[in-house]
């Protein structure tokens, strides 16, 4: 479904984040992305949905290449823009209508779905959001952003949903419904992650990130969880001093998840 072939990226007068980044995401996978604090994870996910473009190498979806012109070619960016979405990181960048009804409503009334009403009332209701209809989306909370975003991507029916650390402000009910919802079908899904206990309920295959998208890990989530070496190489397991009894000693841990 998407494949990154030899991907580099950097941001203008950066340094290289991603260096020769080749995989593939195939229909159907529940894909969760790990890796340290600017490691590139949100980064890769701009280059999926066709945000940024690599510097060389090349990100396709389906067969198509993702670059400018193809995007700028109106059947195709038509359907990558419904196929294809994501979640941002901070999604108040994503919100700009008067109301919730009209933040949902915006995606399906820009397909020209003639159902846009019916999916506003759908997804309002999945995710609580039908006492806020009327409201402004910049007074709500910042879980209730956070729900508002991912209503209005769910709102177009994607096949291939990225997310960007979704789990950040959501309460324990909601993470609970979306990984129900995540799992549920075939829908794609590639979600970033530093909750190492929400990695082992969301997805089957694990994507690790070293630095400058390093590609430190492929392979089972459960497998990657109990690997205590690869954690600590990723920054996402840490060495601190801690008391057992009397005794003051030093070993690596996972703190939300404990492989045991
Ligand atoms: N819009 C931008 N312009 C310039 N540099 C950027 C931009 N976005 C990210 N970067 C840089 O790219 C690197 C990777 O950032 P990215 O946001 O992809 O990391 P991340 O893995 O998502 O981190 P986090 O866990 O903190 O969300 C960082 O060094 C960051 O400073
Ligand atoms: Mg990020």
């Amino acid at each position: 479904m998407l494949e990154l072939d030899r991907v580099r990226y950097a941001w203008p007068d950066g340094p290289p984040v991603i260096e020769e980044l080749s995989l593939k995401i195939r229909a159907g996978d529940k894909v969760v992305i790990l890796g340290a604090n600017g490691c590139g994870k949100s980064t890769l996910l701009k280059l999926m949905n066709g945000l940024v473009f690599p510097q060389s190498g090349q990100v396709s979806y389906a067969d198509t290449v993702l670059e400018k012109s193809a995007l700028a070619e109106r059947c195709f960016a038509r359907r990558f823009r419904q196929e294809c979405v994501l979640l941002f990181q901070h999604p108040e960048a994503m919100l700009f209508n008067p109301t919730v009804q009209d933040e949902i409503a915006y995606g399906p009334r820009q397909l020209g779905l003639p159902d846009a009403d019916a999916r506003v009332a759908h997804w309002a209701a999945a995710l609580q959001l039908d006492a806020l209809l009327d409201q402004p989306p910049f007074l709500l909370s910042g879980g209730e952003k956070q729900k508002l975003a991912l209503a209005c991507l769910l709102a177009v029916d994607p096949r291939l949903l990225l997310l960007d650390e979704p789990s950040a402000s959501l309460d324990p009910a909601t993470v609970g419904w979306l990984i129900d919802t995540l799992l549920d079908g075939e829908r794609t899904v590639v979600v970033s992650t530093h909750n190492l206990s929400l990695a082992a309920e969301l997805g089957s295959r694990c994507l690790v990130l070293g630095p400058r998208g390093r590609l430190l890990y492929d392979g089972p989530v459960a497998a990657a969880l109990k690997d205590m070496a690869l954690l600590e190489e990723a920054r996402l397991a840490h060495r601190h001093r801690h008391r057992h009894g009397g005794a003051l000693h030093s070993h690596v841990h996972a703190h939300d998840w404990d492989a045991g």
